[in-house]
């Protein structure tokens, strides 16, 4: 890539030198890191070669084709399993710090336990890990990106309480594997999402619609799950490998529609990003405050006996509280919150409103609208949620592991620039100005992928692939001049 360099590099660490709390312009403190991310079913492909196993989204698009917007699904994708030596040439054109990048569970564990290792699946993420680090380029590893293996499904997936240790056994697995390179680690990626997304609508995989039990234990079992695979590395694979684990949230910011819906605002963040936040980063641990009154009143009104929200016992309150190494956080969007008219009609959280709390969301007006529905572009909210994360679990190091733009096709892509240079203007305010140590930022995505509903119509990718061409060509977009340049000098001010 062709990208200009003023050359301004610092030197020293910006903690160190004190400069947290100063404005230092569009520069980013030393030791900041860029990255850019994807995941497994997402861009692999090659969905049965060699003796990998089914998992619950090889089914679900194989079954329901037609809830795929494009009728497509991710058999090929971007081919990553076979294009990867492109893909860290991509990542090292840019510059890139890290590659976040996605483990398949059913390709390293076909059966999705430990009694059989796949020695073709192993050595995939060997040639891709090893490529990374041919090229100085870290790898940040995310266990589990939503393709549970089919036949954990089929004994209750995330809302068997086994699941936990179905987990602990493979995360060891890949802590054993990978652990000597992989220094990041992110267990499990946007529970909200495959919890309370999934259960909640019964859309995407596994295709099993529970809202008032489903996507509650299935948010506690994630929440044991991750505690487990984090004590199993701070206990047996810290000493050697000396890595940090944490799991990456989705969070949405919630503001009020009007100053008289204040608290219900932080009582939906409470409910949302601290449902998945709370139990492992607040010192109290636990269920959030106010969460579980509030599911209990809307139970009982639905006519059952008692809460379907789960309680914690004390063992597993300590054994969830303080799993984490750093924060990790996805961020693209905001919402406004109101009551909700008497009438009206709710649609599930997370992705329409909130009707655990008889909450309507909207947007403002002034945030512009995208390619999809769920996302509309308001820069200011990301500073918002940085601040609300510090001021409610304290001084964390908070690595973004998602932040994009989505547009259709096309190169020339400013307004995904434009995104971007906003979110990391507030962001470098919320380094500078509010305090928050912010660490790592993760554009999403590396290259245009399967995205999830909406097939390979919306696109994420700072590089574009040709997903008419068997090869699945990738070419730069203007955003991935504009990120390698902003890489190459830890600056906006390019
Ligand atoms: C978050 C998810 O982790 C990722 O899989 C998805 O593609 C992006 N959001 C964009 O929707």
């Amino acid at each position: 890539l062709d990208i200009p360099s003023n050359n301004t590099k610092p030197k020293q660490n910006a903690i160190a030198a004190g400069c947290y709390g100063k404005d230092l312009g569009g520069q980013f403190p030393p030791g900041f890191k860029f990255g850019a991310g994807t995941s497994s079913y997402q861009v692999e492909g090659a969905w049965n070669v060699s003796d990998k196993g089914v998992n619950i989204l090889d089914k679900f698009v194989h079954d329901h084709p037609t809830s795929i917007k494009d009728l497509s699904n991710g058999d090929v994708a971007c081919d990553s399993y076979h294009n990867w030596e492109r893909d860290v040439e991509m990542a090292a054109e840019l510059g890139l710090d890290y590659y976040r990048f996605s483990l398949s569970w059913s390709r390293i564990l076909p059966t999705g336990f430990p009694n059989k290792i796949s020695k073709d699946g192993v050595k995939y993420y060997n040639k891709l890990i090893n490529g990374l680090q041919a090229k100085g380029i870290e790898a940040m590893v995310t266990i589990y990106h939503w393709d549970l293996p089919l036949p954990l499904q089929e004994l209750g997936g995330w809302t068997n309480p086994l699941i936990a240790d179905w987990f602990e056994d493979y995360a060891r697995v890949v802590y054993t594997q990978f652990g000597d390179r992989v220094k990041l680690w992110l267990t499990v990626n946007e529970p909200i999402s495959f919890c309370d997304g999934s259960y909640n609508t019964g859309v995407g995989a596994p295709g099993v619609l529970s809202p008032d039990v489903g996507a509650y234990i299935c948010n506690k079992h994630v929440l044991l799950a991750h505690a487990k695979a984090w004590r199993l590395y701070d206990k047996e694979f810290r000493p050697k490998f000396n890595g940090r684990v944490s799991l990456a949230n989705n969070l949405l910011w919630i503001e009020p529609y009007s100053e008289e819906y204040t608290d219900l605002a932080e009582l939906a963040l409470q409910n949302s990003a601290g449902r998945y936040s709370h139990p492992i980063f607040s010192e109290a641990g636990g269920w959030p405050p106010g969460v579980e009154e509030v599911i209990a009143k809307v139970c009982l009104e639905k006519g059952y006996p008692r809460s379907t929200f789960p309680s914690f016992s004390k063992e597993e309150i300590e054994l969830v509280k303080g799993t984490y190494d750093y924060y990790g956080m996805n961020h693209y969007t905001s919402r406004l919150i109101r009551e909700a008219h008497p009438d009206e009609k709710l649609l599930p959280w997370p992705y329409g409103d909130a009707p655990d709390l008889k909450a309507k969301m909207t947007v403002s007006d002034k945030w512009p609208a995208t390619v999809v529905p769920w996302f509309y572009v308001n820069p200011k909210g990301i500073r918002k949620q940085l601040a609300w994360l510090k001021q409610q679990y304290g001084d964390l190091e908070i690595m973004i592991t998602e932040n994009g733009f989505p547009t259709y096709h096309g190169l020339n892509d400013t307004a995904r620039i434009d995104y971007y240079k906003k979110n990391l203007k507030q962001i470098l305010l919320s380094i500078n100005k509010d305090g928050v140590n912010v660490t790592h930022y993760t554009a999403w995505s590396l290259m245009d992928n399967f995205e999830w509903a909406d097939g390979y119509t919306t696109k994420f990718g700072l590089y574009e692939v040709d997903f008419n061409d068997p090869k699945r060509t990738r070419t730069p977009r203007e955003s991935a001049i504009y990120y390698a340049s902003v890489i190459k000098n830890r600056s906006l001010d390019i």
